[in-house]
Formats: C-alpha cells, structure tokens, sequence
C-alpha cells in the first residue's frame, strides 16, 4: 500500500465493522507481539475473537479510524468506554472462551492472567469512567507519520467529552509501549512473560522482539 500524505480520521461506524476486522486480520495478529509470539493465524476461531472486540468497541462512540484517498483502511483505534462493574463482565468473557486453537487459547490463558494481576480498584483509584483501549494498528506503510497518535487523542477527546477520567491500555510489546510512554502513560503493571506457565509446561509465549514485559499502563485524562 503506497503511503499518502491524505489520510481522513472518522469516528469508527456499523459500516466500518468489516473493513476493521479484515484490516486487523490482515495486519494485527501477525505482527502484535502475544499474536505473534504464539504464530496466531487468521484461523475461523480468531475471526470470531476479534470480532467480539470490533464490534462493541465500533458501537462505543471513542473509536476511530484512519482511510486514505481509496479510502482503505490506514489504521484502527479501537476502544470502549468502562465503568464500576464491566471489569468482571469483560473476565468472564475471556473465561467462557474455549477455541479449538491452541495459539488463541495461550493467548486468551494470558490474558485472563493479566487480568486476575490487575486491581482495578487500585490502579484506576476513584476513576468513574475508564477509556479502555482495546486494540491499535497502522498498516506497515503508514508508520511513524503520526497516525497511532492522531487516533488516540480523537479518542481521549471523545472519552472526555463522554466524562471519562482515565484511560487505560494493555501493551504487550515494545513499539506500543515506547508509543503509550509518548502519549504519557504510565506502568500500573508488569507481567513478565517469563514467569507465565498456564496450562503448559515450557514458557509459551516467548516474544520474538525481545520484550520481556506486558504491561498494562494507565493515564489521567
Ligand atoms: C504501535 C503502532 C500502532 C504505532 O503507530 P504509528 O502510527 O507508527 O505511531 P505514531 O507515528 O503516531 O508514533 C507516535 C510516537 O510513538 C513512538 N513510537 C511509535 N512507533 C514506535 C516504535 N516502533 N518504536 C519506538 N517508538 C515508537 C514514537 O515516539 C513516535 O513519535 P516519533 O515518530 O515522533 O518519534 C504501530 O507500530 C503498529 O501498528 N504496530 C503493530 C501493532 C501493535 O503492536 N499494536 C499495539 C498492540 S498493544
């Protein structure tokens, strides 16, 4: 895809549904560090995964999306709005998974690990309303021109706007979290792949970037 310089950033649609989840079938679950790191492929089973996530978060009102002049799909900047109470829902979505790939289930097992780490009591302190980032991608070739920024800050003013007083990511590898650390994002936790067994005997999620860490960051809005 030729990089251009025109790229149009909209609040995300019922009708963007399809193009965002082929564009991160395409571009996301290779190259996110977890997806990554366990081979994740565009198996049936990680449509379906994904597709939990794209369309809540489309509906959700602080999701954006980047096209450029053939209007393709650029980048995504999937997220939802959480308040007291979602955060055990959203757990026990991850816990009623059960795919038949094992990639995904490795995936999902960490996830829910994260998840079981995290206070959220404590992390987002008297927070009412949580921007909660779900997923973020830029297709290869637009890189580094400020899209991933641009999208995120449509977001944070959205979420604001909707009174919202924190935000909070899980980045899972090194690019996004020298990305979130620009966007001002601090570390509420660390989880070293190293230390996360599951189900396995060996350490299954071992990144090929070289990050040790996932962390789940957070920032004041
Ligand atoms: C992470 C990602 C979304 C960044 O998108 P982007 O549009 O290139 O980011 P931006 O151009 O808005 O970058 C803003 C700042 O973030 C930082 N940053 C972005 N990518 C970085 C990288 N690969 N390494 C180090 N810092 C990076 C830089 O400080 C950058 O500012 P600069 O270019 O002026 O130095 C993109 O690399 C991507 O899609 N990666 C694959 C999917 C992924 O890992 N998503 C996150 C999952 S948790």
């Amino acid at each position: 895809m030729a990089a251009d310089a025109h790229v149009n950033y909209a609040r995300a649609t019922e009708n963007d549904v399809n193009d965002v989840l082929n564009f991160v079938m395409d571009n996301f679950i290779g190259e996110e560090t977890i997806g990554q790191a366990v081979g994740l492929t565009p198996t049936a089973s990680v449509r379906q995964f994904y597709s939990d996530f794209v369309g809540p978060s489309v509906r959700s009102s602080v999701s954006f999306v980047a096209r450029n002049s053939a209007m393709q799909v650029v980048g995504v900047r999937l997220a939802e709005i959480s308040g007291p109470g979602d955060y055990d829902q959203k757990l026990e979505r991850f816990f009623a998974y059960d795919f038949p790939d094992e990639p995904l289930m490795i995936m999902i097992e960490f996830m829910k690990y994260v998840f079981n780490r995290l206070d959220p009591d404590y992390t987002l302190s008297k927070a009412k309303k949580v921007l909660v980032f779900n997923l973020l991608c830029v297709h290869k070739d637009h890189r580094r021109q400020g899209i991933a920024r641009k999208l995120s800050q449509l977001s944070i003013d959205a979420a604001k706007a909707k009174r919202c007083d924190v935000a909070l990511v899980i980045a899972t590898g090194f690019q996004a979290q020298s990305f979130y650390r620009k966007l001002n994002f601090e570390a509420a936790l660390e989880v070293s792949y190293s230390e996360f067994h599951g189900a396995y005997k060996e350490q299954p999620i071992v990144p090929k970037n070289g990050s040790g860490l996932c962390q789940v960051l957070v920032r004041t809005i």
